[in-house]
């Protein structure tokens, strides 16, 4: 008799030619901070908020909504529209491109909920690469999911040069140098805001000279703004790009995450906005844009889509959701010059005002691979090895520990 489960000698080893893939370096660390049993270990890889008791936060409004949800008689579970909830499409291009913005009237905007921010890269690369083609722009460096979802998708990227890590600031003139040589019809990948790994975003002149050369070399902007009011403090000074873009008779993509300024990490809400140049072609670009999120996912899911267009369309929840967020993002501001006092003054070794200049979760350090390395394995720091600290891990009670830490392993050097 044959044993259940006994391989069919017909059938051949169908997966023994695949090699191991490697492992997704943010989720690697989140994974070996959960597996270490020190008492001092220290969280600062995965970009997700944590209070000032290391907890993770979930928005009180957010928790208000989730009960009348639940206690909604009206709502029911059946598959909504392919593109999300109209009221929460509707919402998501208020909050990005401004409340009395005549787009938002033209009908010139085509939105779709998406699976987060990644959801929405991942549709919007796959719109381009259907129906536009083009080399794809990316900052060096750039949040490492870019390069693996355009690796996916099957498009060509060309670095530009971003970050300098002399001045540790952001270097528009070479940004401009690559941007000018750019193919014609290039996408150019760019941050809104809070620049992730880097902290380092362009000023609004610098924003504006790059608008110049994508007009110039005809290129087309795709935004990714996952940290709406996690740079400046205020949401719509956040999104000058995008609003001036826009102003500026661009025609772009914008990927869209809540994951971060409304804490909904897990529930997967974010929103694809592709700004065309008139109604007619915006109806024929979101039948296209339905294609493929049919064929990729059918449709989203809805509670998180709820949630949002709830505070989005409600006054008072509005406010409630601005205030706690202003809670956050003041929380990491306070966090940085925390951690820039306790370097001066426990005097350790190099300069550190980037700490302060850099803005919004992440500080590009300037530590190497191998000091990152060391913090981890002797000091139970958890952190990339590009040096990217989430500064939305450090605590008022965790600071001194993780300076000392970095006055070793800076001295190692
Ligand atoms: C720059 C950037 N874009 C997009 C995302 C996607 O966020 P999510 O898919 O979690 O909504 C992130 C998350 O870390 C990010 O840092």
């Amino acid at each position: 008799m044959q044993e259940i489960g006994q391989l069919n000698s017909n059938q051949k080893n169908l997966f023994s030619h695949l090699t191991q893939a490697p492992s997704d370096a943010i989720f690697a660390i989140m994974n070996a901070y959960k597996a270490d049993t020190s008492e001092n270990k220290i969280d600062l890889g995965v970009g997700a908020y944590r209070t000032d008791e290391e907890k993770p936060y979930v928005f009180d409004v957010v928790k208000k909504i989730e009960q009348e949800i639940v206690n909604d008689p009206s709502l029911n579970k059946e598959y909504l529209e392919i593109e999300g909830l109209p009221e929460f499409n509707k919402g998501c291009q208020i909050l990005l491109f401004g409340k009395d913005n005549p787009l938002i009237t033209s009908g010139r905007i085509v939105t779709a909920q998406c699976l987060g921010g990644t959801g929405a890269l991942r549709v919007g690369f796959d719109f381009v690469k259907r129906h536009l083609q083009g080399d794809v722009y990316v900052s060096n460096p750039t949040w490492g999911n870019h390069n693996q979802i355009l690796d996916r998708v099957g498009l060509n990227q060309i670095n530009y040069p971003y970050y300098d890590p002399i001045t540790k600031g952001f270097n528009c003139k070479a940004t401009l140098d690559c941007l000018s040589q750019a193919k014609e019809g290039s996408i150019i990948l760019l941050h809104v805001c809070a620049h992730n790994p880097t902290g380092v975003d362009p000023t609004e002149d610098e924003w504006l000279q790059i608008a110049d050369v994508c007009k110039t070399r005809n290129l087309i902007p795709f935004f990714d703004c996952a940290y709406q009011g996690f740079a400046s403090g205020c949401l719509d000074k956040d999104v000058f790009a995008v609003r001036k873009f826009a102003e500026l008779g661009f025609q772009m993509i914008i990927a869209y995450s809540f994951s971060k300024n409304m804490g909904l990490y897990n529930e997967r809400v974010g929103a694809i906005h592709i700004l065309t140049s008139s109604q007619d072609i915006a109806t024929k670009v979101l039948s296209n844009l339905k294609m493929v999120i049919r064929t990729l996912y059918s449709c989203p899911p809805a509670i998180g889509g709820r949630i949002v267009s709830r505070i989005l369309c409600n006054d008072n929840y509005y406010q409630q959701w601005v205030q706690e967020l202003n809670v956050i993002t003041g929380r990491i501001i306070k966090m940085r010059s925390l951690l820039k006092n306790e370097l001066d003054n426990l005097n350790v070794q190099g300069n550190w005002d980037h700490i302060i200049k850099q803005t919004g979760f992440f500080t590009f350090t300037g530590l190497t691979p191998q000091q990152c390395d060391q913090l981890t394995q002797d000091h139970h720091v958890y952190l990339l090895r590009s040096g990217r600290m989430s500064m939305a891990g450090i605590t008022s009670k965790n600071v001194k520990q993780l300076v000392e830490a970095i006055k070793i392993v800076v001295q190692n050097k």
